[in-house]
């Protein structure tokens, strides 16, 4: 594996009850760089993830370059547990003497200092997310694969949240896979956008993929019809400025 390179996929393909669900899905990224992967609903997003990390059965390989830390869906944790957010986030390291210390420090990194006594129930979605990503960064990861965290989350606090992506990224050279319904966000964002439906329809730096395109595969779908909107209205315009600057 090239040193430069996070992760590399080569022929994957995954069945569920012999039902095709990913079919030959080869790619690589490159290190310290955030890649946002995109397709409609059932397209076969989380199985990759799953795949990726070892948790589904699959074909053809997969080559982790680094610690990896994963962030799953929101929705998959339920809140009403009376858990503080010390709690929360020193699962990965609770038998290290320090936690509190690492707990504080990731905590102090999303923008939550001062969290860690909290109820998780009490936090606004936008917190909570980041307390998950808090919790992901306890074991230092050099890897970070994120499903879908932006779900449930007002628009603000997800802007917000692939700031904070990429300004880890830029300041630990953390690379970032990250599963997301938002295609203006992934547009605006990161650097490398992934389209998959099955198999992978493009891989490419963000200015590569034709945003047109894209409207056609998958432009029936509300969600991404929202976003796209939403980017088209509030940050084409400012982007094009950045680049004529
Ligand atoms: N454990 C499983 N057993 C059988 N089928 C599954 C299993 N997990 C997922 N599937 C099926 O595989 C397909 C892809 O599911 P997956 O969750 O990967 O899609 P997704 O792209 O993440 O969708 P979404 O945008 O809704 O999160 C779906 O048709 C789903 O029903
Ligand atoms: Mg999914």
């Amino acid at each position: 594996m090239k040193s430069d390179i996070a992760i590399a996929v080569k022929d994957l393909s995954v069945r569920f009850n012999d039902v095709e669900i990913l079919k030959n899905v080869s790619f690589e990224i490159k290190k310290g760089t955030f890649t946002g992967l995109i397709g409609p609903n059932g397209a076969g997003k989380s199985t990759l993830v799953k795949a990726i990390l070892g948790f589904v059965e699959h074909t053809g390989t997969v080559l982790l370059n680094g610690r990896v830390g994963y962030v799953p869906q929101l929705s998959s944790f339920s809140r009403e547990f009376p858990m503080t957010v010390y709690d929360f986030v020193k699962l990965p390291v609770r038998s290290q003497p320090n936690w509190k210390e690492k707990a504080n420090e990731v905590l102090k990194e999303v923008g939550l200092g001062g969290f860690g006594p909290k109820l998780i129930g009490t936090l606004s979605g936008g917190e909570f997310q980041r307390v998950s990503l808090a919790r992901a960064l306890i074991l230092e990861p050099e890897i970070l694969i994120l499903d879908e965290p932006e779900s449930g989350v007002d628009e603000m606090g997800k802007a917000k949240f692939y700031t904070l992506l990429n300004d880890l990224k830029d300041r630990k050279q953390i690379t970032v896979f990250m599963v997301s319904h938002d295609i203006g966000l992934i547009f605006e964002k990161c650097d490398n956008i992934m389209c998959l439906n099955k198999t992978l329809h493009c891989h490419g730096p963000r200015q590569n993929v034709n945003l047109e395109e894209v409207k056609r595969m998958f432009g029936q779908f509300d969600i991404w019809i929202r976003g796209l909107h939403h980017y088209e209205t509030e940050h084409k315009g400012s982007e094009r400025d950045e680049h004529t600057q």
